[in-house]
């Protein structure tokens, strides 16, 4: 074997990191609706309907980073990691309407100082799914009036916490928390309702709006945007007409709405969450598409079912590149309880970033999902997303091969030469 570089560089300066979200992470998110939630006796019976134990589907104590974030922090940079994304709960900040906790903000200065002192960018979230109580028993982001009080935590955390942040990330994946929570009934407050998750949609797409000029006033030179969920969508029947106008609709709806609702000129950057592929069946001139289920011709899936299709980040990238804004991978990731295939994963989803980079794509940094083994939501404790896995009871941190396959990237700051 040659000792030549690899030639597969990514450009200088490009930013390599992991995302986590504070509910999933922290432990002990008492004031916000998803606990609440998790704690609801509806919750449980219906998780015992389904032969399930309640117990693996409670966030509880977490992965307890709220206490052990300076080790988690060490364990970024040992890996070579120069990016963090993280967010900030807004129900450990006003647990009570106009009850402003100020330990609070000064433990999240503390996280993003630690960061700092490494050399780690931060990549600050504002809204990741969870609400404080008060607010969802208010209605939530169902109601317009409702965004005042998520502008008046954005104006505090912004001018407590300004000076350490690197990039602000309004909110995260509008359009999923959209469809979960209020058309497909899965998440809390479980409404089923289409026009309900319409109007939250363009509720979001107004307060990110208005929390792209507030934090522009107060922190003129940090860049704005969100992370959004984009997916590779395609049909079959590539000369029907209708399943062509369903993919079309499908991708401009999932891909490419919020940025128009609230304004493509309210993003300095494009935040992207990348994970799956869906493939539409024949449409039969139905509103609603029909997706198919790859799993019946044994494509590869992960852990939850989830079609991996690398090729599709490269299809993504480069539509998202007409927009002419910087990209940053802000989510990619793979539930994955054999870690060879989260190493096949980073290897073969970095590879089309590559080639992205190649075509011109502006991308210039990437942040796996996640760090650590985490509570995935209504999924609980059953996906393995992270590079370093977490004892649930002692919460002891023990980094998987791929953490070391992803620093040993990070410090070539290129993929290794059998990558093609
Ligand atoms: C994304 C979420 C993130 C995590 C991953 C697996 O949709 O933003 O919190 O749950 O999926």
């Amino acid at each position: 074997m040659s000792d030549a570089p690899s030639p597969f560089r990514f450009p200088d300066h490009f930013l390599w990191g992991t995302a986590t979200s504070a509910h999933q992470v922290e432990g002990n998110n008492r004031y916000s609706d998803w606990w609440e939630w998790e704690q609801s006796q509806a919750r449980h019976e219906s998780l015992k309907r389904e032969g399930k134990n309640p117990e693996d589907y409670i966030s509880g104590q977490a992965c307890d980073h709220y206490h052990r974030f300076e080790e988690d922090i060490e364990l970024m940079a040992q890996g070579g990691q120069n990016a963090h994304r993280l967010s900030i709960e807004w129900a450990r900040i006003e647990p009570r309407e106009g009850e402003w906790r100020q330990e609070e903000v000064e433990h999240y200065r503390t996280v993003l100082t630690s960061l700092q002192q490494r050399r780690i960018k931060t990549f600050v979230t504002l809204w990741h799914f969870t609400n404080p109580a008060w607010f969802s028993a208010k209605g939530g982001w169902l109601v317009h009036a409702n965004r005042k009080y998520f502008l008046r935590y954005v104006d505090r955390i912004a001018r407590a916490l300004g000076p350490h942040v690197d990039f602000w990330i309004t909110l995260n994946e509008p359009g999923v928390y959209t469809q979960l929570s209020y058309h497909w009934g899965w998440w809390p407050p479980q409404q089923r309702s289409l026009w309900a998750s319409i109007r939250v949609f363009i509720n979001l797409a107004l307060a990110h709006r208005a929390a792209y000029h507030l934090l522009k006033r107060v922190t003129p030179s940090r860049p704005v945007g969100i992370a959004n969920n984009v997916t590779s969508i395609e049909a079959y029947r590539k000369h029907h007409l209708w399943d062509h106008v369903m993919e079309w609709s499908a991708l401009i709806i999932a891909n490419h709405l919020f940025y128009r609702l609230s304004g493509i000129r309210t993003h300095d950057f494009l935040g992207i969450n990348y994970y799956f592929k869906t493939r539409l069946l024949r449409t039969r001139g139905k509103l609603k598409p029909t997706t198919d289920n790859v799993t019946r011709y044994h494509r590869a899936v992960n852990d939850m079912g989830w079609e991996i299709h690398p090729h599709g980040l490269f299809d993504v990238l480069m539509d998202l590149s007409h927009l002419h804004k910087p990209i940053y991978i802000t989510e990619n990731g793979i539930p994955a309880r054999h870690d060879e295939q989260r190493i096949a994963f980073i290897k073969d989803h970095l590879r089309e970033v590559y080639h992205a980079l190649r075509a011109g794509a502006p991308v210039q940094g990437y942040c796996y999902w996640s760090l650590l083994d985490n509570f995935e939501w209504h999924e609980g404790w059953k996906p393995q997303f992270g590079l370093i896995a977490v004892d649930r009871h002692t919460h002891t941190r023990t980094p998987k091969h791929s953490y070391h396959y992803y620093r040993d990237i990070i410090t070539a700051n290129a993929l290794p030469k059998d990558s093609l």
